[in-house]
Parts: structure tokens; C-alpha cells; sequence
């Protein structure tokens, strides 16, 4: 302990920082030796303390699988059982160093329901060690990790073929993988492999050269991963700063917080402020308490700028004369995380750098096959599916490519009620320009309008007796609309009869101007890209048929609520038909009023049988 003085621990810390970082993951199936092959790496680079060997072996003695020897899968497992005991652990990093670099090593759980953990992993990472065993070679669960990782912008793998001593050390097993793997990883785009024979048990080729294997002339794992030549990370060098925080502790002073994601800024550079694209400079960087001159990527600083400038949370500060685009539809890559599937048109919550939107998915273009990158028709995206999806989000957004840099490429969608991660996607290009919208009033019709909404409007018309259970059902159809995300409105004829039709009672002729008026309503509600719910009575065949007429084919579903007079007369909700019985109520429908029964309706509802969300359900399925 005496020989830890300030100056050694500071030459120490030097020496540290002068190093490299590389980070990399990874991956495996369940059993591909993968916890062995990392504690392995730890034991034997000398990163594990004496506290934690003592206990790894009294830990082996006890649980190890490994008949009385150091169980180094142990070492890493611990988290493991955490995990099991249902503490959520998202990804276990690790950090450990060699005289060459300093390693973050991210370790994410093989199964399969962990994908998400493993993209977490992925998103950061440089480099990523594919784990297979010798005995099983690639598997499904092996391409679906290398497919994630090089979407999540890996480029450099290692293809570590494990536990070479179980097959006897035997070079044609191990060529044969790399052969089947090589070929896997070409479909991927500009992807590095370095492919080794080891065994993690036994250590060969992880530090030490394997002896059992001299046909094979590679570096061992810690010496390729000492040595590899990473490039650089992104492409993108000019500044960008998305801002976390309006600083205002008074009304002299005004600045934005945040971290550079790109880039460097120096006081007096010239900055452009997005999505608004107000252009000014740079007055102070401010670092902690001091004035800094500048401040590089990485750095966490407050500017303060020349003018006024209205921005907040969620904006970027970036380079004047090299900004990002700003979009609010993309192309983009989709992983998708959840067991609920991806529905086009529902409404999620995206997260990128640190601006929040509404977001929906317009369109799946196609799925992507793990195996084979085959681009597959999808309607829906189920767990762990792949696909190239456009997107539609509710404010514009700053965002780069996802392939010039992966901060302000990437994002996150959110269920909006659970709050889960659902899905990570990767920004490929802007599909419109913020910027360029320019509205012509006059060219906008109602398929713009209904593209905007993400939906396709329709009227959905409810007929039926006077308490027949029309509104109940309506408002559940609607409930259940509403929460998708879809836009509706629901015209129920007792509010209707309040406002714009107060005027009218129930004679024939008062009955035909009221669904006259209702149905030409509908039909602006639609032209204006809603779904529209209407509840009325409309007892007459023609009337229901001259509404239809003002829709376009298949806009219109006639929705037959089916309930007996009898019934309705025994529910009496408003005491109406026993006002129409005694005759204090005149052209009572049912009574002494027609009800023309629908001849051939989209839905017919038989309401004896089913309960109301039964029935709502049966309309929602209807709109297909
Ligand atoms: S419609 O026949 O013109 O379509 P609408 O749906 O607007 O009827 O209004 C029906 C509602 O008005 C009924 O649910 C009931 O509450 C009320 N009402 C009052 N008088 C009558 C009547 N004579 N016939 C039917 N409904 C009536």
C-alpha cells in the first residue's frame, strides 16, 4: 500500500488515459460456453481481484460444473442468477484492461426473449465477438445476433468457434464454420471477421496459443482484440449539441446545456439552432464553472449565444454551415422488441437523441428473414422480426443517418400506456423534408388529409330501434378507435337533435332532413380524413341508402343493431315507449312509426346474444 503515492497512482491514471478504449459484446446461444470464455479472458489478463478468486474457488467447490476446478463461468454468472430472481439487469458491462487497451465488455443474455438487451449491447459497441460451439456450428440464433449487431453498425466480428477440444481440435470442423459463416456475413454489408478456434475451459487461444491446434497461425482472442484496427467510429464531424436542458437561473442569462455528440465548438463559431434554423454564434462555452475555450465530442457544456434564441429541450445547436437534415417521415430499420406486434398506424412514443415524438409506423416495406436476409410482405412485425418500415412522426426531427452517426440515427419506440421499449430502429433517409412542406390549401384533398392521420376514413353507421344499445356500442367502437390512435368523431342523434337539428321532430319528413343533414356532416367529417360514427335511428331504407350514395365504395359500413321491440320496450331506458303506449308521444318508431329493417347491412349485430364489447369488437373486425 505505501507505494501507492499521488505520483504513482497519477502516472498510473496517465497511462490509462493514453490507452484506447474498445468496446465490444458478446453473443452466443444458451450454452455456447460464452460465460467461460469471458471469465476466462478476466482470470487469465490478471483482471480479477484477490477477494473475488478467493470466492470463485470456494464457489467452484460448491456449484462448479468443472469437478473441484476453477469454474470461471461463475465469475460472470453471478449477475445471472440475478437475473433469474427477476432483478432486471439490462446488459452486465464489464471493464477490464491489458497493457494495450482498456476494454468495456458488454454482456448480453443468449436467449432469445433478451434480443433487446442484446441491441442495447450492440448499439454501442465496436466490436462483436460471435460465439459459436464447435459441435452445433452457425445457428439460427447465430446469424440473428451477427444480422442485429452489424444493423446496430458493428463492422468488425470475431468469430470465436468454442470448445475446439470437444471435436477434437480438428481443423476441417472449424474451416467448415468459418466457410458457412463467412459466407452468412457477406450478405451484411462491409463486415471484418476474424475467425479463431478456442476453447474457453481450457484457455487455448483465448491468451495463451493453443498447442493443440498448430494449424492454426492467428492471434489468440485478447491478442486480436489488443491489435485490431478500429477506424473511426463515425463519420460525422461537425458540431452537433442536442440540448438536455434551458438553463435560466435569471433573466441575464440564458444558456443550453447539453453534450456534444459530434464535433468540437469554439467561442464565435457560427451555429444554427434546428428545427427552427435561426442562425447565430457562439458567445461562451461553459464547462462546470469556468469559461472554456472549447469543447470537443463527449464534452458536457452550457453555451450561451449572441442572440436571442427561442430553443428548448429536445432541439440541436449544430454547425451553421454543416447541419443535419430535419425531417418528420423516414425510411428506417426496425427491430422490433415486443410480444404485443407492431401495428402500422398505432401510435408509439420515439425517443432520439433527447427529443420525444408521436410517432407511427406508416408502412412495413418488407421483413427481413434472419437466416437468409430475404425480404419478406409483413402486415404486422411479431418479436425479434427485422424490417424496413417508413415513418411518420408528429414534430420534426433532427436526426443523420444512422450510418454517419449513430446518436442522432437511432432511436427507441415506447408504448405509450406501458412505457415498455418496444422497438430500436436505425434512421436510413428522410422520406420528406420538414422544410420543403409548402401547403396549397386548394391541393389538399381528402387522401392527404387522411395520410396525415394514418388511417382511412370511413363513416361507420349505426341503425337500430330507439334503445336498441346503438350509442352503447357506438361509444365502445370509438373507445376502442381512439385508443389505436385512430381520429373519430361520433354523431349520436340525441346530441345532434340538440344543436344543428333542434328544429326537426319526428314526422317523416322532419326524420328524412334529420339523416340528411347528419349524413352530409358525416360525409365533410370523412372528406376531412375522419372516422365518423353515426347514431341514429334512421328508420328508412331510402334515407340510409341516400347517405351510402354520398361515400365513396366502401367508405360506408352499415352496422345493424339488432334488438327485438319487445326488448327495447322492456328496458324503456327514457320511459319513451311507455309515453308512445299511452299515446302522449306521437310517431313513436316501433309504434306508430316504421322501422325498415336493413336488407343488407355490412354488420348485423344481434345483441340478444352478445355482449357490447362482443359487439364492438365485431365492428372494429369488420373495417379490416
Ligand atoms: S331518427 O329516426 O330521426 O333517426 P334519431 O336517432 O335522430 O331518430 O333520434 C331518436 C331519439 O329521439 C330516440 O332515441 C329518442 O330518445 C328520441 N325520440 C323522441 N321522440 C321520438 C319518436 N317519436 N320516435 C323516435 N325517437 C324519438
Amino acid at each position: 500500500m505505501s507505494t501507492l503515492t499521488a505520483d504513482t497512482i497519477g502516472a498510473f491514471l496517465d497511462e490509462q488515459s493514453r490507452k484506447s478504449t474498445l468496446r465490444f459484446i458478446t453473443c452466443g446461444s444458451v450454452d455456447d460456453g460464452k460465460s467461460t470464455l469471458i471469465g476466462r479472458l478476466l482470470f487469465e489478463s490478471k483482471n480479477i481481484f484477490d477477494d473475488q478468486l478467493s470466492a470463485l474457488e470456494s464457489d467452484s467447490r460448491r456449484y462448479g460444473t468443472q469437478g473441484g476446478k476453477v469454474d470461471l463461468a461463475l465469475l460472470v454468472d453471478g449477475l445471472q442468477a440475478e437475473r433469474e430472481q427477476g432483478i432486471t439487469i439490462d446488459v452486465a458491462y464489464r471493464f477490464f484492461a491489458t497493457d494495450k487497451r482498456r476494454y468495456i465488455v458488454a454482456d448480453t443474455p443468449g436467449h432469445e426473449q433478451y434480443t433487446r438487451n442484446m441491441a442495447t449491447g450492440a448499439s454501442t459497441a465496436d466490436l462483436a465477438v460471435i460465439l459459436v460451439d464447435a459441435r452445433k456450428g452457425v445457428l439460427t440464433q447465430t446469424r440473428r445476433h451477427s444480422r442485429i449487431a452489424a444493423m446496430m453498425g458493428i463492422r468488425h466480428f470475431v468469430l470465436a468457434v468454442n470448445k475446439m477440444d470437444l471435436v477434437g481440435c480438428d481443423e476441417p470442423v472449424f474451416s467448415a464454420i468459418v466457410d458457412e459463416y463467412k459466407a452468412f456475413v457477406a450478405t451484411l454489408g462491409d463486415i471484418a471477421v476474424a475467425a479463431i478456434p478456442v476453447s474457453g475451459l481450457d484457455g487455448d487461444n483465448v491468451l495463451r496459443p493453443s498447442e493443440r491446434m498448430p494449424w492454426y497461425h492467428g492471434p489468440t482472442l485478447m491478442a486480436h482484440l489488443d491489435t485490431v484496427e478500429l477506424g473511426a467510429p463515425d463519420r460525422v464531424s461537425a458540431f452537433r449539441m442536442p440540448i438536455q436542458y434551458v438553463n435560466r437561473p435569471d433573466l441575464d442569462f440564458r444558456g443550453f446545456s447539453g453534450r456534444l455528440a459530434a464535433g468540437h465548438v469554439r467561442v464565435g463559431d457560427r451555429v444554427r439552432v434546428l428545427p427552427s434554423g435561426v442562425v447565430t454564434s457562439v458567445r461562451a462555452v461553459i464547462s462546470g464553472f469556468d469559461q472554456a475555450k472549447e469543447a470537443v465530442r463527449g464534452d458536457s457544456v452550457t453555451l450561451t449565444l449572441a442572440e436571442e434564441v427561442d430553443a428548448s429541450r429536445g432541439d440541436v445547436i449544430v454547425a451553421a454551415d454543416a447541419p443535419p437534415e430535419v425531417a418528420d417521415q423516414f425510411e428506417a430499420r426496425l427491430l422490433w422488441l415486443n410480444e404485443h406486434d407492431l401495428v402500422p398506424g398505432r401510435q408509439y412514443l420515439l425517443k432520439s437523441a433527447c427529443k420525444e415524438v408521436t410517432a407511427t409506423i406508416t408502412a412495413i416495406k418488407h421483413r427481413e428473414d434472419v437466416n437468409t436476409g430475404a425480404h419478406m410482405a409483413a402486415k404486422a412485425l411479431h418479436l425479434n422480426e427485422i424490417a424496413v418500415v417508413n415513418l411518420a412522426t408528429s414534430a420534426p426531427l433532427v436526426f443523420e443517418p444512422y450510418t454517419r452517426d449513430r446518436a442522432l440515427g437511432s432511436f427507441i419506440l415506447v408504448d405509450k400506456l406501458t412505457f415498455a421499449t418496444v422497438g430500436a430502429g436505425m434512421i436510413d433517409f428522410a422520406l420528406r423534408r420538414a422544410s420543403n412542406i409548402h401547403w396549397q390549401s386548394l391541393s389538399i384533398g381528402k387522401d392527404e388529409r387522411a395520410a396525415q392521420k394514418h388511417q382511412r376514413p370511413r363513416c361507420i353507421w349505426f341503425t337500430g330501434l330507439s334503445g336498441s344499445g346503438k350509442s352503447t356500442v357506438a361509444d365502445l367502437v370509438e373507445r376502442a378507435l381512439h385508443a389505436e390512435g385512430r381520429h373519430t368523431y361520433l354523431l349520436d342523434g340525441d346530441n345532434v337533435r340538440h344543436g344543428l337539428n333542434r328544429d326537426l321532430g319526428f314526422t317523416e319528413a322532419d326524420r328524412v332532413e334529420n339523416i340528411r343533414r347528419v349524413a352530409e356532416v358525416a360525409r365533410l367529417m370523412v372528406d376531412a380524413g375522419l372516422i365518423v360514427l353515426v347514431s341514429f335511428i334512421s328508420p328508412f331504407r331510402s334515407e340510409r341508402r341516400a347517405a351510402r350514395d354520398l361515400f365513396a365504395p366502401g367508405e360506408f359500413v352499415e352496422v345493424f343493431v339488432d334488438t327485438p321491440l319487445e326488448e327495447c320496450e322492456r328496458r324503456d331506458v327514457k320511459g319513451l315507449y311507455a309515453k308512445a303506449r299511452k299515446g302522449e308521444l306521437r310517431n313513436f318508431t316501433g309504434v306508430d312509426s316504421a322501422y325498415e329493417r336493413p336488407e343488407a347491412p355490412e354488420v348485423h349485430l344481434h345483441t340478444l346474444q352478445h355482449a357490447p364489447e362482443e359487439l364492438a369488437l365485431q365492428v372494429i373486425k369488420s373495417l379490416g
